[in-house]
């Protein structure tokens, strides 16, 4: 399976649509607000004078209502500290990027709006825009041209399937699973933590050179609380749920099994301790916080506590909407291993399973936050 080429939210306006669907990660982007302004505050006074021209990455945006969510309070907290230090309102290059299958025609369709705000609300016709399609684990920018690199909830998407997992193994080693799974051998297990280790040691590497010395990046991605990676929580066993929605499937005669058999997701949820010995051993940055917290997983409906939900009627609706959530974020890589023809009855049968998990237990993810400084 080819990343690059097969992973993407759900395009467009649609039901299934990421832009539709996003509110989870929405709520994720709003939680490290206060780290987002810290960092910002950082580089405006760093100097003690505000930077005349300022470089901004968001890396992993995607489309629809998040892609400029960012971007938009970056300005505000920009401008709010120019107007209190009497400085005028920096230039500002914003680079968003995303793989080449992104849908960036959707982003830029709406920047002719997002410029009209900027000029009406801060007065300011000096913010450049551009999309950067590419891999954040290779090089995307020139040297030393960012201030502030951002990304959120795309970090744990893995630059390929561990090795030794692809669909061309010769043996399949993580049978009816998707992701690690408590029956899982350990050579899956270390399949995946070194393929995170090479991942995220080759995205600092690439960050490098790009930021200027002093400046910052803000990182949220899905983690995990525990060093042990089968521990049940983070998206963990969102996997093991889409993997029994296959096997049930399997029965009914739609999949085959040796299909679930050759597919593992390149995904990795890791826990802080390991976010601390990859950048530690990278070098090039400083470690200022590492936060973790926790999010439900259907945070995205407004009346959700369990406590309210005593009739299986609104649970069933906890589980559509959990499914449609996840659907928009991996339907585009499920598809294309398993086929489109399944997409509909995988997704309703997994939107059942998922009711019967959140009625038993408190669902969670786990999500990181790592804020970071350039080293001089
Ligand atoms: C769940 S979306 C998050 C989008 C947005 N940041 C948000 O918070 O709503 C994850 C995004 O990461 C992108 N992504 C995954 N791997 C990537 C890579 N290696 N390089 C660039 N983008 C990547 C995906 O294409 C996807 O658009």
């Amino acid at each position: 399976m080819e990343i690059l080429q097969v992973l993407h939210m759900n395009n467009g306006e649609g039901e299934t649509s990421y832009a539709k669907n996003s509110n989870i990660q929405r709520k994720i982007i709003s939680v490290t607000n206060s780290r987002l302004e810290e960092a910002i505050l950082n580089i405006m006074c760093n100097n003690k004078k505000v930077p005349e021209s300022i470089g901004v990455a968001d890396l992993g945006c995607s489309s629809g209502p998040n892609a400029l969510m960012v971007v938009t309070e970056i300005i505000d907290i920009i401008d709010a500290t120019c107007r209190k230090s009497g400085s005028s309102f920096p230039e500002l290059r914003i680079s968003l990027n995303d793989l080449p299958g992104n849908d960036f025609n959707e982003i830029f369709r709406s920047l002719p709006a997002f410029f009209q705000k900027i000029k009406e609300e801060k007065g300011s016709e000096s913010c450049y825009v551009a999309g950067v399609p590419g891999s954040f684990y290779g090089r995307l920018f020139p040297l030393k041209s960012l201030h502030f690199v951002h990304s959120s909830s795309s970090l744990h998407w893995l630059s390929r399937v561990p090795l030794g997992l692809g669909i061309n193994a010769r043996t399949a080693l993580n049978k009816g699973k998707l992701y690690i799974s408590k029956t899982s051998p350990s050579e899956v297990i270390n399949a995946y933590v070194s393929q995170f280790q090479k991942d995220f040691s080759s995205f600092l590497r690439s960050r490098s050179p790009e930021i200027i010395p002093g400046g910052r990046m803000l990182l949220s991605l899905m983690g995990r609380s525990s060093i042990d990676p089968t521990i049940e929580d983070g998206c963990y066993y969102q996997w093991e749920l889409l993997a029994h929605a296959l096997s049930t499937l399997v029965s009914k005669g739609l999949v085959d099994e040796e299909k679930i058999d050759s597919f593992n997701a390149p995904y990795y949820a890791p826990c802080p301790e390991e976010l601390k010995i990859t950048v530690e051993k990278e070098g090039s940055f400083m470690i200022n916080h590492i936060d973790a917290f926790e999010i439900e997983w259907d945070a995205n409906i407004s009346s959700n506590s369990p406590a309210q939900c005593e009739d299986k009627k609104i649970l069933l609706s906890r589980g559509q909407q959990v499914a449609k959530t996840i659907r928009a974020v991996v339907e585009s890589m499920v598809e294309s291993h398993f086929g489109n023809e399944i997409m509909d009855d995988l997704f309703s049968v997994y939107s059942d399973l998922v009711d019967d998990y959140v009625y038993k237990k408190r669902a969670i993810y786990v999500n990181l936050v790592v804020s970071l400084t350039r080293k001089d």
